[in-house]
């Protein structure tokens, strides 16, 4: 029997088309028209004041900390359940990651923790909505007001996913975008930054073009471009950005498969005794809409989960765990700080198991998974 991937990236129609007039054309590097009409069609169509194509989520991250302007020294919140580039983009900067804990049903990060972890050096909290499932914007925002800090999203996994109708990646100061091959949408290796403020712009074109004011040569406003801030490399390069753009003009076909095998596998697990008395259907908040980036069980304990996922392994399921939690890891220990217990952190890392989940699995794909845990969580449990 073949076996079923955990992940594959989405076939767009209009792919070889683009990076054809790409190759014939003359323009390779970042900044060109595919990646102005692809920055144009985020903007039009999830929000937000500008948007600029990055190398990865990683270095919108990084840039988001720089524009913002933080300084060594400044803590920025974060939860302990997500990827180390969430961390590793302020520590880049002498920032301090402040750990804390996330809920144990959506796994998102706790408000209160993220309250209690606040202090006179904090600047920002960095949310993830895992699975692409949104936080409490609300709770986060009403916080962050009354704390006088940012809010940069991390959005890695989020592209087409809502809070409240509103789209995830537009309601911080700043939204950060995943565009790499495991993501929803994905052009390889790939990113976006998001900008809401006006005051923010001219630092950002500043920041991802070397710290130079080219940006404003090109458009005539100075007649040398020099070297104005600090700044990196964080563009894209154009022959990416046709491959995200043919990717984006098919974003909700490619979402709406995602959802449909997402509600197949809620469906079927709610439907099998065997898997609902182990696990329950992966639920949702009401203000969230999900882009059904993720589909996980979370297991009652860690042996099982391990056990599972060796068998799913066997059978050529390729179904996976997530993150190891960042305040126990070496790095996370060496730079950041930890507040409060984090125990859910812990238990997710432990109990996750995410199940193949890509936009052309069919419904006979999604349904094999489901026997297959089925028989395992008989012959295990
Ligand atoms: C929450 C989160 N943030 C950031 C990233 C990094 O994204 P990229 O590989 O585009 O740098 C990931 C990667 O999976 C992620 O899950």
């Amino acid at each position: 029997m073949e076996p079923i991937e955990f992940s594959k990236p989405p076939k767009s129609s209009k792919a070889e088309r683009y990076l054809g007039e790409v190759i014939k054309g003359s323009h390779l590097a970042g900044d060109g028209p595919f990646c102005k009409a692809a920055e144009k069609f985020l903007l039009d169509h999830f929000g937000g004041r500008a948007t600029f194509l990055t190398p990865s989520c990683t270095a919108a991250l990084e840039m988001a900390n720089v524009v913002a302007g933080f300084k060594p020294g400044d803590e920025v919140v974060v939860p302990s359940f997500t990827f180390s580039s969430t961390a590793n983009a302020c520590v880049l900067l002498g920032l301090t990651p402040v750990f804390v804990d996330v809920d144990p049903v959506f796994l998102n990060v706790d408000p209160d923790q993220v309250d209690r972890a606040c202090g006179p050096k904090t600047r920002a909290v960095i949310p993830i909505h895992y699975a692409g499932v949104a936080c409490d914007m609300d709770r986060l925002a009403d916080l962050a007001k009354a704390r006088g800090i940012d809010i940069i999203e991390d959005a890695a996994q989020c592209v087409g996913a809502k809070f409240k109708n509103k789209y995830l990646g537009t309601l911080g100061r700043f939204g950060c975008f995943s565009f790499h091959e495991t993501k929803n949408l994905g052009c390889g290796e790939g990113g976006a930054l998001m900008v809401r403020d006006e005051g923010d712009l001219e630092r950002a074109q500043i920041a991802r073009d070397k710290g130079t004011n080219r940006k404003k040569f090109l458009r005539g406003m100075v007649d040398k471009y020099t070297w104005v801030d600090s700044g990196s490399s964080y563009l894209m390069p154009e022959l990416s950005a046709a491959l995200l753009l043919s990717q984006l003009e098919e974003h909700e076909r490619i979402n709406d498969q995602r959802r449909s095998i997402w509600e197949f596998y809620r469906q079927g697990v709610e439907k099998s005794p065997t898997i609902a008395k182990v696990a329950a259907p992966q639920s949702m908040p009401s203000y969230a809409e999900t882009n059904a980036h993720i589909y996980f069980l979370l297991l009652p304990s860690g042996d099982l989960r391990d056990r599972l996922l060796a068998y799913l392994r066997e059978q050529k399921v390729m179904a996976t765990s997530h993150y190891q939690p960042l305040h126990s890891s070496f790095a996370g220990q060496k730079f950041g700080r930890t507040v409060g217990d984090l125990r859910n952190s812990e238990m997710a890392s432990r109990q996750i198991l995410r199940l193949p989940l890509y936009s052309d699995m069919t419904e006979s794909h999604a349904a094999r998974v489901l026997e297959v845990v089925e028989a395992g969580i008989r012959k295990l449990s």
